[in-house]
């Protein structure tokens, strides 16, 4: 695989982006979910000996268990705790064939054309601005008959992540002129303008409603708690709902969500299904 530098991200006080996934703690999360990136990896067809690029993979929920199949695996991702996190994991795991390394999706300089059987993305790119720049470079790094695998959650969705994006938008400043929504990545026609932009003609690109399911060892109410203190995303909305007086009618209306798409409800433990839509796309 390329050499690639030690960072290619910009400090986290110059990058918003970046500054949103290292204020808390992803891994706290993505330890919910680690079931369904195991399902996810088998179900898309990853081998022994493929060149895997993760794209905002997190501390590994996806990497590992590509790693585990044998793929020789560079998670890139830009919060420097989730690097760390994940190489600790493939430490641990014994997995010689899994990296992580520091990277921004809209740029991934250092990593050479064509240099991917696969590209991954689940509920990662799909955070990055510049969504048109984030297309191009997925594309670029991907050989010819190759594919990219997009997980990316869906505007007014009425299910667990959609929803938690929703609410905690709500309470939340508006973000500045230009922004574009992450969750613009959940529209087929938006999917489809990008990858145009990138060269990949509408027929080379499929899409499907796929499902994550987040498991906690307790209650809903403390999977929300979790969400309070780990995920960035619902950290800024309480931050700003705090000098708003807000908190106590975001954690309720938190806890009514979770507590309603429980499916394990008096068991003493909360799972929760997710709907997203999946896009592969073939180089
Ligand atoms: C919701 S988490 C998902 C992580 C992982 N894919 C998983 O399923 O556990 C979003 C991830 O995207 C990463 N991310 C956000 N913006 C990024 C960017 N511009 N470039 C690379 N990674 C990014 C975050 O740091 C975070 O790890």
């Amino acid at each position: 695989m390329s050499a690639v530098p030690s960072s290619l991200a910009p400090s986290p006080s110059s990058n918003p982006n970046k500054a949103l996934w290292e204020k808390g703690d992803f891994t706290r999360i993505a330890a919910t979910m680690r079931e369904s990136g195991e399902s996810l990896v088998r179900a898309i067809g990853v081998t022994k000996g493929m060149k895997v690029l993760d794209l905002g993979g997190g501390d590994g929920t996806t990497g590992v268990p590509a790693a585990k199949l044998g793929a020789e695996v560079l998670v890139v991702d830009i919060a420097r705790n989730l690097v760390a996190a994940g190489t600790r994991r493939a430490k641990d795991e014994g997995l010689a064939n899994l990296r992580f390394q520091e990277g921004d999706a809209t740029n991934l300089q250092g990593l050479k054309d064509h240099s991917f059987d696969l590209v991954v993305s689940i509920f990662g790119a799909m955070f990055a601005p510049k969504p048109f720049d984030v297309a191009k470079e997925m594309v670029r790094v991907t050989r010819p008959g190759g594919r990219i695998v997009m997980g990316n959650w869906i505007p007014n969705d009425p299910t667990l992540v959609a929803q938690i994006l929703k609410i905690s938008a709500s309470y939340t400043p508006p973000p500045p002129e230009g922004f574009i929504s992450p969750m613009t990545w959940g529209l087929e026609t938006s999917v489809v303008e990008r990858f145009a932009g990138a060269g990949i003609p509408m027929d080379r690109i499929a899409f499907a409603r796929d499902t994550y399911l987040f498991n906690f060892p307790g209650k809903p109410s403390g999977f929300v708690a979790d969400f309070r203190k780990y995920y960035g995303p619902t950290m800024n909305a309480f931050d700003a709902a705090e000098k708003n007086g807000r908190a106590a009618e975001l954690q309720k209306e938190l806890e009514t969500l979770f507590a309603a798409q429980n499916r394990n409800a008096g068991a003493g433990v909360t799972s929760i299904p997710a709907t997203f839509l999946r896009v592969t796309v073939t180089r």
